[in-house]
């Protein structure tokens, strides 16, 4: 049955001269019109304006003068995991730190054993789990990877998972093969059997997938991580996690390879974020991981200042970022980033739908995927001001009024 959404402050995030990635100013223009109706059929959007033709049986929401924006795109998160990691965060509390957790055997090596341990259907049943409290709070299409295998045996459980629990959830998973997560054996040994084995039966099963890695100490070298992009890319997008602890010089070579994205940057120099804005490559900002680790942020700010291409996500993983929220990354961006409520709605929107390759979606137009969000708010400044709530009221997937 065709669905009619009216009374809205609409945010259709639609500009008319600007295609492509939101940079500069375009990231604060939101595309407001502030009495509208939005008509939904199919699963899509059929008509948009202040006033549109609806057909006689067309069920209706009455909006009230609330926000209707897109749903949100979390294209950055390791949603699908086994076991916790409270005894680990406990010992953070008391003064350790992660990469010295990760050296010592503990971090992702605590979650990889997790993970080797559980069966395929033990993980697509918690990420499935997830996957529903991430549509509770307006998330519709979502990012996952892998990388708590750390052997193709278990990668592949891990990707197979992903596509399981996908395939039934109403909004899109986006999987990504996060080959290079850490490091199993001989720092040398270990990325050349994953560039040269890994990939290759990755690839085969799951032919355009993107292919991650973490280039940290304690993690992936700069050497292994271009050793394995630069065989990952003849087929595959790629992107990578830069500059979380130490800027290791990974930023000038993702530019280099053409890399969809490089997240995190809360330890990158000025010159490398000015390199990175002047370049296709999206930056990624995942705020919630500063707030629950360290109290370090990236300067979204400034990078936005530069013309970048910025993304926003929550980074959902047991050890640096427990949350699947995106109006709560939403509003640490704007406290701790330097971002205005504005900008980070179009880095939250239509700005990861465009990294993830997905031109269906990210802004309410005619024909466009009707994932829709209606606020308990008249003022989509609530969405970055409210603190630990859900602002998120009405949920649409695909045209369907999920709650
Ligand atoms: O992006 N740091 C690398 N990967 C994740 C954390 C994964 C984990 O600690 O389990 C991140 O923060």
């Amino acid at each position: 049955m065709p669905l009619l959404i009216r009374n809205a402050r609409i945010l259709t995030l639609a500009l008319p001269d600007v295609s492509g990635p939101r940079r500069g100013k375009a990231l604060r223009e939101l595309g407001i019109i502030p009495h509208g109706e939005v008509l939904v059929a199919d699963g899509r959007i059929a008509a948009v304006g202040p006033k549109v033709e609806a057909p006689a049986d067309a069920e209706i929401i009455d909006a009230a003068g609330r926000v209707l924006l897109p749903g949100f795109v979390d294209c950055h998160t390791h949603a699908c995991w086994a076991g916790d990691r409270l005894d680990e965060w406990e010992q953070k509390l008391n003064g350790a730190a992660y990469l010295d957790l990760l050296k010592a055997g503990g971090g992702i090596h605590a979650t990889v054993r997790a993970v080797r341990e559980a069966t395929q259907k033990q993980l697509a049943a918690a990420l499935r789990e997830r996957l529903g409290n991430l549509l509770r709070d307006g998330t519709t299409t979502v990012e996952v990877k892998s990388g708590y295998g750390l052997n193709t045996e278990a990668e592949l459980k891990m990707l197979r998972a992903i596509r399981r629990a996908a395939s039934d959830w109403p909004g899109t998973v986006s999987p990504t093969a996060l080959l290079g997560h850490a490091l199993d054996g001989d720092p040398e040994d270990y990325p050349r059997m994953v560039t040269k084995e890994m990939l290759a039966e990755v690839s085969r099963e799951f032919p355009d997938i993107a292919v991650d890695a973490y280039c940290e100490k304690e993690a992936w070298s700069v050497e292994a991580c271009v050793r394995l992009f630069e065989k990952a890319r003849k087929h595959h997008p790629i992107r990578v996690h830069a500059d979380q602890f130490n800027s290791l010089g990974m930023i000038p070579e993702a530019i280099r390879l053409h890399a969809r994205s490089v997240d995190h940057l809360e330890a990158s120099t000025k010159a490398d974020l000015i390199a990175l804005a002047q370049s296709p490559t999206f930056g990624v900002i995942l705020p919630c991981t500063g707030f629950h680790t360290d109290q370090r942020f990236a300067k979204a700010g400034f990078f936005v200042d530069q013309g970048g291409a910025l993304a926003l996500a929550t980074n959902c993983n047991p050890g640096t970022a427990p949350t699947h929220s995106m109006p709560l990354a939403i509003a640490l961006a704007v406290r701790f980033c330097g971002l205005l409520p504005a900008e980070a709605i179009v880095a939250a929107t239509c700005n990861p739908a465009q990294l993830l390759g997905y031109t269906d979606r990210g802004s309410i137009e005619v024909g466009k995927r009707a994932d829709l969000l209606l606020l308990r708010h008249k003022d989509e400044r609530q969405l970055a001001y409210e603190l630990g709530g859900n602002p998120v009221d009405t949920v649409i997937c695909g045209g369907a009024v999920i709650r």
